[in-house]
């Protein structure tokens, strides 16, 4: 913990003090608000940590006018299909990336700007806007060209940890969101975990526990499995953090350590049906964290109807609400019988100031785990690997040698198989 704190009050990470920058927060509603009045629909091209948050947010707090569309992959029928699905005329466009030259968002990025330009002609840049690094990456460089507003990633905030800097909150503004609530959630579970005693702070507990579930007991496999349709990008998103925070070959030392656990997705009550089977009887190696949602927002009354029949009766007069609970709760106690371990995250409802408050769970728990790992948390040499083989492999200047290294590989594999 100490550790850590050094590092955020140095200003070596950026992803705590974020939420006290009143500037950038002002400046990303006012962007979010203005693209707002020009259309109904903003589609963000993005992708990993420049896409999850904002599609967690959407997800759960469910904005009634306006909808976001994330175009992330490069499946060229997906994305087709999305473009299909929008009208320019009520369409803004956000380029979302931290490094300003994801090959993904670029792609995209062109597609769009072509897309937008037919059929809007030269004055469709006023519904653009880049949020990227301040000083780096050629996204800076083409928005200047083309006069599209540029927000602000700050330079120590990662991608994945960078929901609550103008990545999130624009697309929160723009969807109506209530963004003061995000931020000020965020800051009670910040004061909550900087200031309660180790066996009450929940940011502790999580990242120790998880700590010991993957090093101690071999559970290498972590499932979050909300109980709400509401939280499965929320689930996705921390998927996200989680792998690519703690997965790491080397630790701070350069030791091998091959660290992390790998995170999954499940959904309840549907997972039931398909997952829940294996948690319960397959190998020893998973450990389960539920969400579950105390007061629905709206529940809905199944009616009495058929109330002769077994398999409908017992059903009649009760609500969804009562029926998803107890869904939890029987797989819980199931689990626990199989000497399967779990642990539930309580939540009161799904409000703004609720997922601002485990967005900095998360993201606190990840920094700590990172800590107890020995690692660190914050860079993704793996992922950086990734990106160099594409911009090699489509010729991208400055990758010569690594596209020649990379097709000799790859004529030895073909010649293997
Ligand atoms: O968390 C991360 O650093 C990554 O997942 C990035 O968000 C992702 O690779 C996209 O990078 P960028 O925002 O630079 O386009």
């Amino acid at each position: 913990m100490a550790r850590l704190r050094r590092t955020l009050d140095a200003g070596q990470q950026g992803f705590d003090a974020i939420l006290d920058d009143r500037a950038a927060v002002s400046a990303a509603v006012r962007e979010g608000r203005r693209l707002a009045r020009l259309a109904d629909t903003l589609v963000l091209d993005g992708i990993g940590g420049s896409a999850l948050g904002p599609l967690a947010l959407q997800t759960a707090l469910r904005p009634r006018r306006r909808r976001l569309v994330v175009l992330d992959n490069v499946d060229p029928e997906g994305v087709s299909a999305k473009l299909l699905g929008l009208d320019a005329a009520r369409t803004a466009v956000n380029v979302v990336t931290k490094s300003g030259s994801t090959a993904e968002t670029m792609a995209n990025l062109l597609i769009l700007l072509d897309w937008m330009e037919r059929r809007l002609g030269p004055r469709h840049v006023r519904r653009w806007t880049a949020t990227t690094d301040p000083k780096k990456g050629e996204l800076l460089v083409l928005a200047r060209r083309l006069g599209i507003p540029a927000l602000q990633i700050p330079p120590n905030v990662g991608g994945r940890f960078s929901v609550l800097t103008a990545v999130g909150l624009l697309p929160a503004a723009f969807l109506g969101l209530d963004v003061d609530g995000l931020l000020d959630g965020a800051r009670a579970m910040r004061r909550h975990c900087w200031t309660a005693s180790a066996q009450r702070n929940v940011g502790v507990l999580g990242a120790v526990l998880m700590h010991g579930m993957a090093t101690r007991r071999g559970r290498n496999i972590l499932i979050t499995m909300p109980y709400a349709d509401g939280l499965v990008h929320l689930a996705d998103w921390y998927r996200q953090l989680w792998a690519e925070s703690l997965g790491k070959r080397r630790d701070r030392r350069g030791r091998l350590a091959e660290t992390g656990q790998t995170p999954v997705t499940s959904l309840g009550a549907t997972d039931q049906h398909s997952q829940v089977q294996l948690y319960m009887e397959g190998p020893q190696d998973k450990v389960v964290a539920f969400l579950e949602v105390q007061a629905v927002s709206k529940d809905v009354r199944i009616p009495r109807r058929h109330q002769d029949l077994d398999s409908l009766g017992y059903l009649g007069g009760r609500t969804l609400g009562e029926l998803i609970a107890a869904e939890k709760r029987g797989t819980e106690i199931a689990l626990t019988a199989a000497g399967r371990p779990s642990l539930t995250y309580l939540l009161p409802r799904i409000s703004a100031h609720v997922v601002g408050q485990l967005l900095y769970l998360f993201e606190l728990q990840t920094a700590l785990s990172g800590e107890l790992y020995g690692i660190d948390a914050f860079d993704q040499p793996g992922v950086e690997a990734g990106k160099m083989a594409a911009y090699a492999l489509m010729g991208r200047k400055g990758h010569e040698k690594d596209a020649a290294r990379l097709k000799r590989e790859l004529g030895r594999r073909r010649a293997v198989v």
